[in-house]
């Protein structure tokens, strides 16, 4: 409800803290979620407990965008019990957890088809490693698909509506449709039973724990730190334009993550 100071993650150098916190923190790194509001401002205030230092060799803006999309690639990764061999599917293929996703897919050894939305969004999902990428704003992408794989064993949505359900139909027997987002607006909604006729798992991550999703929040930033996961910041406006930032997004004009910027 407005009034509302929009923007959850956040990353920057902490300049005070509150009584009976270290003091040590102040001067340090940190990325963190302010609690959904409050991160479209010069200064946010967060608790101490949820701050993430962030590793020596990562810069700070690629630490805010592992930061949320980085564990939300960890955990799906691991939802989907990708391994060696597999045939991945990933939609978005060059937005914000898309993108991740392609790296990790490939790093575990799967054959990955980059799917989004135009040329050169499937050309930025073949520079991150996807084997394959396809346009699908054309027509008969799903067979390009088919006949170069044979078949899917792992599609990841964040996309959802008729593109979900396009995926759904190359998954092999054995398959895991994994939906973790509805970027078009509109979950997957496989059936279940159509799904159990073809013997694929439809698998939507509950939300995990908070011990889990720190654990995973810090391991994507360690990755990141280790070169192992590069974010793609597809592009950064000032503070002040963020309504072209959302525009830009909501246009589906946007790569990767976009970042707000207030001081570099
Ligand atoms: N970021 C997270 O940590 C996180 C966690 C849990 C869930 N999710 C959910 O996962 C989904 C993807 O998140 P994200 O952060 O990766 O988003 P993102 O970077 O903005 O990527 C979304 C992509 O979806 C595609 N898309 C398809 N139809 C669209 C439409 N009608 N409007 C806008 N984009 C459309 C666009 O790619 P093309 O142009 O290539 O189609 C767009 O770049 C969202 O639903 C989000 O809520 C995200």
């Amino acid at each position: 409800m407005p009034p509302l100071v929009p923007g959850n993650g956040v990353g920057g150098v902490v300049s005070a803290v509150g009584d009976g916190v270290d003091a040590g923190l102040v001067g340090r790194r940190v990325v963190t979620a302010t609690g959904g509001s409050g991160g479209y401002a010069e200064r946010a205030v967060a608790a101490a407990d949820s701050l993430f230092e962030v590793p020596e060799g990562l810069a700070l803006a690629d630490a805010v965008a592992l930061l949320a999309d980085g564990r939300t690639a960890l955990l799906q990764l691991r939802a989907a019990r990708v391994g060696a061999g597999d045939r991945v599917l990933v939609l978005a293929a060059a937005g914000g957890v898309g993108s991740l996703l392609v790296q990790l897919a490939a790093a575990a050894g799967a054959t990955v088809v980059g799917a989004a939305g135009g040329a050169r969004k499937a050309a930025v999902a073949a520079e991150l490693g996807a084997k394959y990428a396809v346009d699908y704003r054309e027509a008969g992408w799903p067979e390009l698909v088919r006949s170069g794989t044979g078949g899917l064993d792992v599609v990841f949505d964040g996309v959802g509506g008729d593109l979900a359900r396009a995926a759904f139909e190359l998954l092999a027997p054995g398959g895991r449709m994994v939906s973790y987002g509805l970027a078009g607006g509109t979950w997957a909604a496989i059936p279940p039973e159509a799904a159990a006729a073809r013997g694929v798992e439809l698998v939507a991550p509950g939300r995990p724990d908070p011990a889990l999703l720190r654990a995973a929040t810090a391991e994507a930033l360690a990755e990141g730190a280790a070169g192992r996961l590069r974010p793609l910041i597809g592009q950064r406006f000032p503070l002040e334009r963020a309504a072209e930032a959302h525009a830009a997004i909501e246009s589906r004009a946007t790569t990767g993550k976009t970042l707000l910027v207030v001081r570099e």
